[in-house]
């Protein structure tokens, strides 16, 4: 998935999924195997609806937030409703940018996730830890604690659907991705293992657990090779069309 943050209006948008398909399809890509989705601003999501059903594009896309009310008083917000009106599958939820610029806690994003399956959307669910967390070795308990939170509530069908995206927040915009090693030891040892507790094998087995934070056409072979991690978010690569489509194609 790429996570487009704050970049390209809806004219570059279009333009970006266009050749995005292009290059897939010069690949021949098998979206069957690997899925493909963009999370294009706000704004941007009505024209890249537009072309991915008048052109059929096999592509997903969704948004990068959804407000935790359906509708009302809540200037600026967003309602999963209005996400799923626009054919969304996914919407991210607990960024590490929207916790730190937004305050949003481990309570809201937990609501966030069930407001998106309240909507029927799909939340790529981020979790990860900032530099001092790591530095203090303490990333074990901090995501286990992130994830426990965020599922909290949650039934086995949701967690067995839902999209987990390992992003340890001193790799994200970087250029310091973390190793192979560091990105599944808690992919697996810590994000699968606590669903596997929480709700058995089944369901651990069938959550998608994505690796994001600097992850470029270079290093997501390594990444991908990791056995727990599923697929990748990508930040900064997915707007350049040659090396996002080289990484789906890795994946
Ligand atoms: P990055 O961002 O790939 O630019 O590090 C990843 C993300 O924040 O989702």
């Amino acid at each position: 998935a790429g996570n487009w943050k704050m970049n390209l209006d809806h004219l570059q948008a279009t333009h970006l999924v266009q050749k995005l398909d292009w290059s897939l399809r010069d690949g021949k890509h098998d979206h069957g195997a690997v899925e493909v989705a963009v999370l294009p601003p706000f704004t941007d999501i009505r024209s890249v609806q537009t072309l991915i059903d008048g052109d059929r594009l096999p592509l997903k896309y969704g948004a990068q937030d959804l407000s935790v009310h359906d509708s009302g008083a809540y200037t600026g917000e967003i309602s999963g409703a209005f996400l799923a009106k626009l054919g969304c599958t996914y919407v991210a939820v607990g960024h590490s940018e929207r916790r730190e610029y937004h305050n949003e806690t481990d309570a809201v994003v937990n609501a966030k996730i069930k407001a998106a399956y309240t909507h029927g959307l799909t939340p790529i669910f981020c979790c990860g830890e900032g530099l001092e967390i790591r530095q203090a070795g303490e990333q074990v308990a901090h995501v286990l604690g992130q994830i426990e939170a965020g599922l909290d509530g949650l039934p086995a069908e949701q967690a067995a659907s839902i999209v987990i995206a390992y992003e340890p927040i001193w790799a994200i915009g970087t250029g310091r991705t973390a190793t192979p090693q560091q990105a599944n030891d808690i992919c697996g040892g810590v994000v699968r293992q606590t669903v596997r507790e929480l709700y058995g094998e089944a369901v651990a087995d069938a959550t998608r657990i994505l690796y994001g934070g600097s992850a470029n056409d270079k290093n997501i072979r390594e990444l991908m090779e990791q056995p727990d991690i599923d697929g990748a978010l990508i930040g900064g690569a997915a707007l350049k069309v040659e090396s996002y489509g080289e990484m789906v194609r890795v994946t």
